[in-house]
C-alpha cells in the first residue's frame, strides 16, 4: 500500500471543457493517469487511463472511441462509459471484474472537475465557483502551463502576490505592491484563507494601464480567496485615484474589475497542472484588448513557472527540512501551507490501490 502526499479526497480540475471530446484525452491528477472523453450526448467521463489487460494507456492510438466506448489500441478491450468492460477479443465472456476505476466528474465554470478519492465522500456542493470564467458579463482568456514543481510551491508564490515587484516588474509589479502591508484571515473549517492589500495610490502597472486606459495613479485592490487546494481567485479592483468606492449595494461603476483565476492541480509529487484565467468586466468585445492581456498574463505566468521549476530543482537538492525564514508576507503562505497538511492527513489512510 502506497501513501502520498497528496489531498486525495477532494475536487481538482482536470482540464477545462473545451479540452475535452470525442477524443481520448489523458491528464495525470495526483500521480493517477485519467481518461478523459465525452458521450454522444456530450457528457464528460472520467476513468482510469490503463487498460485492465496489460495497462496499456487508453488514450494512446490507435485506441479510439466508438460510440459511447472506448476501445484499448493494443488488444480491444472495449469499455463503456462507466468504465465497465464490455468486449473482449477471442471469448463470449467478459470477466467480472474487467472494470476501469471511474472518477465521479462535474464541469463547472468551464472547468472539468474530478474527484479522485472516496467515491462515496465526492459531494459535489463542495467545488468552489468561479463564476465568471463563462458568465456574459465578463470577457475570459485563459490558458494552462506545466509546471515542473510542486504544487505548494505554486500556492506559496500565489498567496504572497509581493513577489509581483520583481519577479513581474514591467508587467503587474509596482514598488507599491512589495511596500503594502497584507491583512491575513482564515477560515480554517471552510479551508480558506483570505489574504488582502489595498494601495491607495499607486503607481498603474502595464498590464491595467493597457487593458483599462488608465493614464494616471491608481487605487488597487488585491483580494485574494483561496479555497484549498485546487482553486485560488484574486478579485483585483483598480481605479483612477479620487474615483468613488463600491455603493453599499456592491455596485461600483467607477472601477474596473478583474478576477484572475487559478486552479492549482497536482500531477506528480514535483509537478503541477498551473490553469490560469483572467476575466475582465470591462472592453468586453475588445479584441485589442483580449489580445494584450492573455500575452501580458501568459508572460506573467511564464516568469512564476521559470522561477518555480528553479526552485523545485534548489529545493530538491537540499535535505529535507532544510530551514526557510519567514516574514509578515508569508502569514497567506503559511496558513494555506497549514490548511494543506491538514487535508493531506485527512486523506491519508486511502491507499493508491484501493481505488484502482
Ligand atoms: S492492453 Fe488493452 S486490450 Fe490488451
Ligand atoms: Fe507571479
Amino acid at each position: 500500500m502506497t501513501t502520498t502526499s497528496f489531498a486525495r479526497n477532494q475536487w481538482y480540475v482536470a482540464a477545462y471543457g473545451r479540452e475535452i471530446g470525442r477524443e481520448p484525452f489523458t491528464r495525470t491528477v495526483c500521480g493517477e493517469p485519467v481518461l478523459l472523453w465525452r458521450t454522444r450526448a456530450g457528457e464528460v467521463t472520467a476513468m482510469a487511463d490503463r487498460c485492465v489487460h496489460r495497462r496499456f494507456p487508453l488514450s494512446e492510438k490507435p485506441g479510439r472511441l466508438d460510440g459511447d466506448t472506448v476501445v484499448c489500441g493494443y488488444h480491444g478491450f472495449t469499455y463503456g462509459a462507466d468504465g465497465v468492460c464490455v468486449r473482449v477479443p477471442g471469448q463470449q465472456r467478459v470477466p467480472r471484474t474487467a472494470r476501469l476505476a471511474s472518477y465521479p466528474v462535474k464541469e463547472q465554470d468551464s472547468f472539468v472537475w474530478v474527484w479522485i478519492g472516496d467515491k462515496d465522500k465526492a459531494d459535489e456542493a463542495l467545488i468552489p465557483r468561479a463564476p465568471w470564467l463563462d458568465s456574459p458579463d465578463y470577457t475570459t482568456i485563459s490558458g494552462m502551463e506545466p509546471l515542473a514543481a510542486r504544487h505548494g510551491l505554486l500556492v506559496d508564490n500565489l498567496l504572497d502576490l509581493s513577489h509581483e515587484t520583481y519577479l513581474h516588474g514591467g508587467y503587474i509589479g509596482t514598488p507599491e505592491v512589495a511596500e503594502t502591508p497584507i491583512t491575513t484571515e482564515v477560515d480554517e473549517k471552510a479551508g480558506v484563507v483570505y489574504v488582502s492589500r489595498h494601495m491607495d495610490d499607486a503607481e498603474c502597472p502595464p498590464f491595467y494601464a493597457g487593458s483599462t486606459g488608465i493614464g494616471g495613479r491608481i487605487t488597487r485592490w488585491q483580494d485574494i480567496e483561496y479555497h484549498a487546494p485546487c482553486l485560488y481567485l484574486l478579485h483585483s479592483r483598480i481605479a483612477p485615484v479620487g474615483a468613488p468606492g463600491p455603493g453599499p449595494d456592491g455596485s461600483d461603476p467607477g472601477a474596473f474589475h478583474v478576477e484572475v483565476v487559478y486552479a492549482i492541480t497536482p500531477e506528480t509529487e514535483t509537478s503541477t497542472h498551473d490553469f490560469w484565467a483572467v476575466a475582465r468586466d470591462f472592453a468586453l468585445d475588445d479584441q485589442a484588448v483580449t489580445d494584450f492581456l492573455y500575452e501580458s498574463n501568459r508572460t506573467v505566468v511564464l516568469q512564476d513557472v521559470v522561477a518555480l521549476n528553479r526552485l523545485e530543482q534548489a529545493i530538491a537538492s537540499e535535505p529535507a527540512g532544510t530551514q526557510e525564514l519567514s516574514i509578515n508576507i508569508d502569514t497567506g503562505g503559511l496558513a494555506a501551507r497549514r490548511i494543506l497538511e491538514r487535508l493531506v492527513q485527512a486523506g491519508a489512510t486511502a491507499p493508491v490501490a484501493a481505488v484502482r
